[in-house]
This record gives structure tokens, C-alpha cells and sequence, in this order.
């Protein structure tokens, strides 16, 4: 079974989750940076499952996993598909993964998952810093990568 790993990571992070995911997945797994150049030029059709993610910031997922999926919409319907992101808010995990795919990948996605995440200070810019310090109320550095329901999505990808 091929599966391929789409992802978009701003600190690393889901880059981090989505390798270990890798490692978890039955066959080949290819990673993709949605970011690099080569992404543009996939040729989704050997793969039988698609795995696709990103990171939230201020409720957004990256704009290149937004276009990856607006692009590819019809190939990505006819995969097995799972759709996954990182993000710090636990609260609002349930609406930002829902508002990050369109209502048919949504729906199509049979696995769903929240992969953690890192606030890492030596990678934030100080701006970042204020906003997490004021928005989160954390202080110090937080590497929380959920390898549990990293491994969760990936049995149900199965
Ligand atoms: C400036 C900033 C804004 C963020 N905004 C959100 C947000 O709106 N909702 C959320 O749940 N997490 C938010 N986060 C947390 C990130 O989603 C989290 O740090 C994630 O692990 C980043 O993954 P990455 O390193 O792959 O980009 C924010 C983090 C930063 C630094």
C-alpha cells in the first residue's frame, strides 16, 4: 500500500508529527512538504491513501494545504483519506479541523486527527512570542506532539 503525507509546518512541529506518523503507516509512506516546489508536481494517482495536514494560526491552516485540497479535490475523494492538524487550543480542536477542509474532504476523511503541538520560544519571533504569551498565557516552551493519536490515525488508516 502507497501512502503519501502531505503536510505544511510553519516551527516544525507538524513536520515532527508527520514523520512520526510515517514511521507508523503500513507500507511506503511518502512525505511531502506542501511548501517545496516538487509539491506542485505530484502525481497523486499511485497513492491509495492520502494523508493531509497542516498547522493553525490565528484559526487558519496554511494557505498551501488549503490549495493542495482545493487543486486536488476530486483525486483526494477517491483515496482513503485522512485529514490532520496541529494546533495549541484543545477546546477548539473540533472546529478548527472542520473549518480547515472543505465539507466534502471532511466528510470523506476517514481518519481525523489532532496531532498536538510545540510552542517552541527558541523558533518563535518576539512578535509571535507576545501573541502566544498573551493569547495562551504560556510562558515557557510546550512540546506536546500527541504520539497516541498520531497512532490512533494511523491505525485507522489501515
Ligand atoms: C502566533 C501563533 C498563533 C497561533 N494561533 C493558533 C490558533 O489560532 N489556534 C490554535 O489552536 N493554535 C494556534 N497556535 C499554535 C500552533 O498551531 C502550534 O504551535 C503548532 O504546533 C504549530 O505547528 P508548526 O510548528 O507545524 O507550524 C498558534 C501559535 C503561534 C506561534
Amino acid at each position: 500500500m502507497e501512502t503519501l503525507i502531505a503536510y505544511s509546518t510553519k516551527h516544525g512541529a507538524t513536520e515532527k508529527a508527520a514523520k512520526i506518523l510515517a514511521d507508523k503507516i503500513e507500507g511506503t509512506a511518502t512525505l511531502i512538504n506542501l511548501k517545496d516546489s516538487s509539491a506542485k508536481s505530484l502525481d497523486l494517482t499511485k497513492f491509495d491513501v492520502v494523508a493531509v495536514g497542516g498547522s493553525i494560526y490565528a484559526g487558519s491552516i496554511q494557505k498551501e494545504v488549503q490549495e493542495f485540497c482545493r487543486e486536488n479535490e476530486e483525486i483526494l475523494l477517491t483515496k482513503r483519506l485522512g485529514i490532520f492538524i496541529c494546533c495549541g487550543n484543545e477546546e477548539l480542536v473540533e472546529q478548527q479541523l472542520t473549518a480547515s477542509f472543505s465539507e466534502k474532504i471532511f466528510e470523506r476523511a476517514i481518519a481525523k486527527g489532532h496531532f498536538g503541538y510545540e510552542f517552541d520560544f527558541e523558533k518563535l519571533s518576539f512578535f509571535s512570542k507576545f501573541i502566544v504569551k498573551k493569547v495562551s498565557k504560556i510562558k515557557e516552551s510546550q512540546f506536546r506532539i500527541n504520539d497516541e493519536n498520531i497512532h490512533a490515525f494511523a491505525e485507522t488508516l489501515r
